[in-house]
């Protein structure tokens, strides 16, 4: 047997002793866990619980396993939201087939439960919004996905927004770029895939009816065409409105929930009065470093980008009380501990398992802004977040995502009174 673990892999050690010489399916440990609404697979897929991590386990052959990890690593590398892998294990006995074992993605949720629990309007939106975000991030990457479906993405509530990670890399193909013909084909396998999957749930009476299959695949593909143009298209303009097209163009990107990293300008040939302009966008995480370096937090991209515009506004409240500039790594740290701590600290036990800490503590700032309107005056974050674990946490469906698994039941830091590190 051989095992093949990318650092760091201390989480392996503990995997060593599981009964890899048994077919998968015939497993009896006591760290299995079932997963509820997950996704549909041809493979066998099982999860194990470890300490605080849940891992998942997929069967398939040593060539898919071998080549599947190397493409969700350099996914990884290319800071393209996809399953974290762990390693693989081949050359397993009485030739059984290879093992990928991939970090399970905590917090998440299936479409089967997003569509089947739609907990506000226009969940199917901000799905396929976030589906389409990360088939045209691959593809800028040069990332043929050739398997783009619903039940091998895995959504994240992100501020209010969703976040989309692939979760079944099999049958993708890194080239330095990719042609239209490609994009194309990969786009035509969306579009038969979510009209199946969707066609497969009406059967099945999960989805709601105002919701038809082939008109949100048609549309998929629609926005996936508008939103490639909008990230790629070149722009010719006249030189004496470069200033404010370049600034209006990054607005709209920045809009979209992308950062540029490159504008290029190039003159025209036809004539030297006039510009081409194009962009390169950034990969997604800089707000999410910028907050990990700030506080030690780490959230997802709208959740970090979101709460350094509440850090920004602390300070702006904390130069006006104190009469002088503050630094933000001093205003960031006592935001910490006078704002975001305490709030989430107070969130009640029962149900911290209903969203992630950082999408409960989202969700509490614009509870606070409705309650403020209401009043009219600023009711504060305390108040607000009271309101909330009252009455708008409670009503967030249990299965609406799959915590991590090891952390329910399991008392967390915060609850037990133990101090959490990092937190002076
Ligand atoms: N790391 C993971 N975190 C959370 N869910 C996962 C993970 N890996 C797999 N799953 C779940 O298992 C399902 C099947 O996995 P997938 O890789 O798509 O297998 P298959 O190749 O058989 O289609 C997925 O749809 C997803 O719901
Ligand atoms: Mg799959």
């Amino acid at each position: 047997m051989h095992f093949v673990f990318s650092p760091p892999a201390e989480a392996a050690a503990g995997l060593l002793a599981l009964p890899w010489d048994q077919p998968l399916e015939l497993w009896s440990d006591d760290r299995l866990t079932e997963i509820p609404q997950r996704g549909i697979s041809r493979h066998v897929v099982r999860f194990i619980a470890q300490e605080r991590e849940v891992f998942a386990l997929k069967e398939i052959p040593e060539r898919l396993a071998r080549r599947e990890y190397s493409i969700l690593r350099r996914l990884g590398q290319l800071g393209i939201p996809a399953v974290d892998v762990l390693g693989v294990v081949v050359e397993r006995p009485d030739e059984l087939d290879a093992m990928l074992v991939t970090r399970f993605l905590d917090f998440s949720s299936s479409f089967r439960a997003l569509f089947a629990n739609p907990r506000r309007a226009n969940m199917a939106d901000r799905l396929l919004d976030a589906q389409v975000e990360l088939l045209v991030r691959l593809h800028l990457a040069g990332v043929m996905w050739g398997d783009c479906s619903l039940s091998n993405t895995l959504f994240r509530f992100d501020a209010g927004a969703m976040a989309a990670y692939l979760v079944d890399a099999e049958t993708a193909e890194v080239h330095p770029q990719l042609s239209t013909g490609l994009r194309e084909y990969d786009v035509d396998i969306a579009h038969e895939k979510v009209a199946a999957e969707l066609l497969d749930l009406q059967a099945g009476e999960l989805l709601a009816d105002d919701v038809d299959p082939i008109e949100v695949a048609d549309d998929l593909v629609e926005r996936y065409r508008r939103l490639w143009h909008e990230l790629t298209d070149e722009e010719v303009m006249p030189r004496d409105q470069q200033r404010y097209r370049i600034g209006e163009r990054i607005r709209r990107l920045h809009d979209l929930g992308f950062d540029v990293d490159e504008v290029e300008l190039i003159e025209d040939p036809g004539g030297g009065s006039r510009l081409r302009l194009t962009t390169r966008v950034a990969e997604p995480g800089r707000h999410r470093r910028e907050l990990l370096a700030l506080t030690g937090l780490d959230v997802w991209e709208n959740q970090a980008r979101r709460l350094l515009a509440d850090i920004a506004s602390f300070r702006g409240w904390m130069e006006q009380v104190e009469q002088r500039r503050v630094p933000q790594a001093v205003a960031a740290s006592r935001w910490l501990t006078e704002v975001y701590r305490p709030v989430t600290e107070a969130i009640p036990t029962h149900l911290r398992n209903r969203l992630d800490e950082a999408e409960i503590f989202h969700e509490i700032l614009e509870h606070r802004w409705f309650l403020s309107e209401a009043a009219g005056r600023d009711v504060g974050t305390m108040a607000a977040a009271r309101d909330y674990f009252a009455r708008v946490l409670p009503e967030v469906p249990e299965d609406l995502v799959t915590p991590g698994v090891a952390l329910v039941g399991a008392d967390r830091d915060a609850d037990s009174g133990m101090a959490v590190p990092g937190d002076e």
